[in-house]
């Protein structure tokens, strides 16, 4: 039983830098895919396959069918690699995320990766955008976030994400909630008010979708 528990404890602090390496060892394997058309080729055909499982939800083609749940559709391909083996740690909490993310396989994360960071995120609707949003949004996000919100690698892009999640998402980090608690976001938005989440989160939906 002791040996369990210090097994447990040695796992525990490991989980990091295991995670760390594991990100590291699938971003240099999609690099390898993306530099090779032959294979590129192949990923985004596999990727479209497997998504199967995922259009339920997130739209056939990544712009998801539900407000609350995010579009996937022009992602950064790094980004959304982090987030499997964020959700597979429990890093990142979602049950079906979560369970979801542990069943595929390194390719198939690979795939996936791929095939939505080159979806088209569609332009949304009923959108107006804010000024404030935009004031807020330009004085400080832009920074990490890229003026028109296209984030780099795995900084995620923002640009056309759908207004609902990211009211709930920005109010999540805000509140500390344990789905995300280690995103450095936690403490961006400590310096952000209750009342500028709407209007950030009303510009954001409305950053051009094309670019
Ligand atoms: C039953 C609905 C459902 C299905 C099916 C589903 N997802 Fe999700 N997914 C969600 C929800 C809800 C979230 C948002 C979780 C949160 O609030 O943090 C999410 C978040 C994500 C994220 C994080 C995106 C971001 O912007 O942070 C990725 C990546 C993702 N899903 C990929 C997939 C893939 C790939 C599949 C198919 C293998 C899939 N999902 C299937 C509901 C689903
Ligand atoms: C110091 C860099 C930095 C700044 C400044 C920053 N962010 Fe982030 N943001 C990140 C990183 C890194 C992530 C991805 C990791 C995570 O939080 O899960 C992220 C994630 C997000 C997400 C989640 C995206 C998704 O698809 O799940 C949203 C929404 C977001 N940021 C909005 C904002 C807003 C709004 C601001 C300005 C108030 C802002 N960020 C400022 C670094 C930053």
């Amino acid at each position: 039983m002791k040996l369990f528990w210090s097994l447990l404890l040695i796992c525990a602090s490991l989980s990091f830098p295991v995670l760390a390496n594991q990100y590291d060892v699938l971003l240099t394997q999609m690099q390898q895919v993306k530099t090779n058309p032959l294979a590129l080729e192949k990923a985004l055909k596999l990727g479209q396959e497997r998504s199967m499982l995922c259009g339920y939800c997130h739209g056939k083609d990544g712009n998801s069918v539900k407000n609350y749940i995010p579009n996937l559709a022009q992602q950064n391909a790094e980004y959304l690699l982090k987030q499997f083996e964020m959700f597979s740690s429990g890093e990142r909490k979602s049950y079906v995320m979560q369970q979801l993310s542990r069943s595929l396989s390194a390719a198939e994360k690979i795939n996936l990766s791929l095939y939505y960071s080159s979806m088209q995120v569609a332009a949304s609707e009923e959108i107006s955008g804010s000024t404030i949003g935009h004031d807020k949004y330009q004085g400080f996000c832009f920074a990490c976030h890229g003026e028109k919100g296209l984030g780099n690698k795995d900084l995620p892009r923002l640009a056309g994400q759908k207004k609902e999640f990211l009211v709930k998402t920005l109010t999540a980090f805000k509140e500390g909630k344990k789905s995300r608690s280690t995103s450095p976001m936690v403490k961006i938005m400590g310096a952000v008010k209750d009342s500028d989440i709407e209007p950030l989160a009303d510009y954001i939906a409305s950053m051009k979708a094309d670019n």
